[in-house]
């Protein structure tokens, strides 16, 4: 029997350079020798992104970047979180048994309770069991995560763990999170700290126009050209390399690090290769994207197949779930 994996994406906006290959990338690898669903985790944006007139939209917009990046709904179960409503139901099963302690203190809650301090609510708290949610209505043993979410993958483990001795069961395995990536990687912003996100208004978007991306990389932080050999970079030059390494080939990473080592490093030149290799890296995921985007029965049609397969997993795990807790027809 193949593992099973499962991962989400968020639908808050479109995909950037980030999401795609530190999560993205890693999917599309997965999906050929594993059991894998990938789905989009629209019920948990609207804990951060309440409105619904950008919902749809953006569900769209990921589904069309998961096809275009290269998921095949023929080797993967690509789906629509809300459209396995077995999901919602398990999560509010696990939540009778999640603690409003354990809960708080997840460091995702903490950061987003400082992020919005005038919409505390309970989705916000109760992030982590429909998390779990995902992971255990599929009994999945991988999980391709980024960092940031092994606090909640530990939750994950806490949850399931817990409803086994609770309930006298061996149903739900613990899941692991999977990075085919090592070291992982964590792609920086332009704007010269930290990472490139949604939210830090510092992303590199697959659809962007390679006129956008010439234009963004080009006002990217640098530094002033090093005065010694050997002189450390500082962490915005260090970000256009941790970019470069990332898109470039690796002649072309050595040919800027010998020129910063010689001290003749012109960042404006490293700029514009760099914009192009990103542009040749886009370039082809954009006019898929613009494609699938176009093709709304694909898209409806993909999305249909794909919650049929899920609900068809979750059904079963749902079943087992209830059977364990004493919920039976009279
Ligand atoms: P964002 O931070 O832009 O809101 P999400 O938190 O929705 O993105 O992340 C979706 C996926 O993309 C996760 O698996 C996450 O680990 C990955 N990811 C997001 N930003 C980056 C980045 N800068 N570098 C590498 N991976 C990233
Ligand atoms: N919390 C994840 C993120 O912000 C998205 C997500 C929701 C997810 N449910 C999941 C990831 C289940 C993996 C498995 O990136």
């Amino acid at each position: 029997m193949k593992q099973i994996v499962v991962s989400g994406i968020r639908s808050t906006g479109r995909l950037h350079l980030g999401n795609y290959l530190g999560a993205l990338r890693n999917f599309v690898q997965m999906q050929r020798e594993y059991n894998c669903f990938f789905f989009i985790a629209d019920l948990h944006s609207l804990t951060t992104h309440p409105t619904a007139a950008d919902l749809h939209g953006s569900v769209r917009a990921v589904m069309a970047e998961y096809l275009a990046a290269g998921l095949d709904p023929k080797q993967c179960t690509l789906y629509v979180q809300s459209d396995v409503p077995e999901t919602t139901e398990l999560y509010l099963l696990l939540n009778m048994n999640a603690y409003l302690g354990e809960l708080q203190r997840c460091t995702s809650f903490k950061d987003k309770i400082r992020k919005q301090p005038n919409n505390i609510n309970a989705g916000l708290l109760t992030y982590p069991t429909l998390m779990a949610a995902d992971i255990l209505i599929h009994r999945a043993n991988l999980v391709p995560v980024g960092k940031d979410q092994e606090q909640h993958l530990e939750m994950t483990r806490t949850f399931g763990l817990r409803f086994n001795r609770m309930y006298g069961t061996e149903l739900f395995p613990e899941p692991q999170a999977y990075n085919p990536q090592s070291p992982l990687v964590k792609i920086p912003g332009l704007d010269g700290t930290g990472k490139m996100g949604k939210s830090e208004g510092n992303a590199l978007y697959l659809s962007d126009s390679p006129e956008d991306i010439r234009k963004k990389v080009m006002r990217a932080v640098s530094d002033n050209t090093p005065k010694a050999p050997n002189e450390p970079k500082s962490e915005p030059v260090q970000n256009l390399f941790a970019l470069l390494r990332a898109v470039s080939s690796s002649d072309t990473v050595e040919f800027f690090e010998d020129q910063y080592q010689a001290c003749t490093i012109r960042y404006g030149d490293m700029k514009k290769q760099l914009a192009e290799d990103i542009i040749a890296l886009t370039t082809p995921l954009r006019e898929k994207i613009e494609m699938y985007l176009a093709d709304d029965r694909l898209l409806s049609d993909v999305a249909a197949m794909g919650a049929e397969a899920a609900r068809k997993s979750a059904k079963e795990t749902l079943r087992l779930a209830k059977e364990a807790m004493g919920i039976r027809k009279l």
